[in-house]
């Protein structure tokens, strides 16, 4: 019966992140998965409809992360990978997805995966297989011969996979269009030298400004964004100038970076909580010395850069690089945002409206809104006030669908 389809939530409040206020007494009715309209507790509930009543809790939109790695162990790191097969990467997806939506997060832009593991686990998910968040799967990081996304930690007597490195406008072309026909839905490329990977410099530009262009020009043509890694001003710029939707870490961003990035309309995403993680289990976990010692370089100077960034009216996006420290702790990155200079209410719109705007989803997700998916979850206290809420989510939905209720 169509009835049995159409559910409405109440609760004691409601973030509205599309004006940036708090609501109270909401209702919801969501019919077939979406939402159907957002009024107020004693409006008339549809005949038939299940009711969902979560007393004094605040009410939000489901969460976005907008840079994320659910196949990636933080405590395999370096050396330590070459112990498994490639398919037990896969199963790592599965738990961390799980673990992702448990957390509050209904969707993820998954920016960097092998063997087109993020595309597997977006279908099993959207087959009912497995639970897990909404994926936007970027599949391949790609990048240059020698780069962060090749395998540089191994001598030239390992030869290894080198599906995602090209070295030319024209091959980068080839790729993007490769990975676009399997499944990409957005373009990651690693622009500069990384933390993690062994043998970069982590400031140095690493894709030329030519390659970029294409990689962007081709990329837009298809219909898909462009997230680049770099944390290296030149390598930013760059980027910048050519046209890249978001910049992924940005931790040497500079003044010209910020004039850019408003000329252009593109969006930071910094993931300025996991140097703490990385500092304090990096070694245990097999993270490269050289690797720690660019953390110590960067880490700090990234949460500076955040702080200016935002300042001067940047864009900004919630993404935590998970996967390089624990799935499902997504949420301790907010804390991190508003002691950078952010208030409670921009942290969360940059893992919701914000985010939407990035991903072309506004149809889709980032807000308790008509026509969205009815992706909810609910917190205990104030989220407005004190953002660690966000860290102990009572209730979370997606598609109108209870996926956990304490
Ligand atoms: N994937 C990133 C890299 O290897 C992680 C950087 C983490 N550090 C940081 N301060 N955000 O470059």
């Amino acid at each position: 019966p169509a009835m049995a389809d159409t559910v409405v939530v109440t609760a004691a409040h409601m973030i509205d992140v599309l004006k940036g206020t708090e609501v109270d007494a909401p209702q919801i009715v969501i019919k077939d998965g979406r939402i159907a309209s957002v009024g107020h507790k004693g409006d008339a509930v549809p005949a038939g409809a299940k009711t969902i009543d979560l007393g004094d809790e605040t009410l939000l939109p489901g969460l976005i992360d907008m840079h994320v790695h659910l196949t990636v162990d933080p405590t395999i790191s370096g050396y330590k990978a070459l112990n498994y097969t490639p398919s037990f990467w896969m199963t790592v997806g599965v738990a961390n997805a799980k673990k992702t939506l448990d957390a509050g997060f209904t969707t993820v832009r998954n920016v960097g995966s092998e063997n087109y593991d993020d595309v597997g686990l977006k279908e099993g998910i959207e087959k009912g297989y497995i639970e897990g968040p909404r994926i936007v799967p970027a599949t391949y990081i790609l990048g240059v011969t020698g780069g962060h996304a090749d395998a540089t930690e191994f001598p030239p007597s390992i030869t290894t996979d080198e599906y995602n490195i090209a070295n030319s406008p024209e091959a980068f072309v080839a790729l993007v269009r490769k990975v676009h026909k399997y499944g990409a839905e957005v373009i990651k490329v690693a622009m500069t030298g990384g933390v993690l990977s062994k043998g970069d410099s982590v400031g140095a530009e690493q894709v030329s400004p030519e390659e970029i262009k294409a990689i962007v020009d081709e990329a837009h043509r298809l219909g898909m964004r462009v997230a680049v890694h770099a944390h290296g001003t030149q390598g930013i710029n760059d980027a910048l100038r050519a046209g890249v939707d978001t910049i992924e870490h940005a931790s040497l961003a500079d003044e010209e970076s910020f004039k850019l990035a408003k000329e252009h309309g593109a969006w930071f995403d910094m993931d300025i909580y996991d140097d703490d993680y990385i500092l304090a289990e990096g070694e245990k976990n097999g993270v490269f010395p050289e690797s720690m010692a660019k953390e110590k370089m960067v880490g700090r100077k990234q949460r500076e850069t955040f702080r200016k960034a935002h300042a001067a009216g940047v864009k900004m996006l919630f993404g935590t690089d998970a996967g390089v420290y624990p799935h499902g702790t997504n949420a301790l990155q907010f804390v991190k945002m508003v002691k950078w200079g952010m208030t409670p209410i921009e942290a969360i719109q940059a893992a919701t409206k914000n985010a939407a705007e990035a991903l072309d989803r506004t149809g889709d997700v980032g807000a308790i809104a008509p026509g969205r998916y009815g992706d909810l979850i609910a917190v205990k206290g104030d989220p407005m006030q004190d953002v660690t809420t966000l860290q102990h989510v009572a209730f979370v939905m997606k598609g109108g669908k209870v996926v956990e209720r304490e």
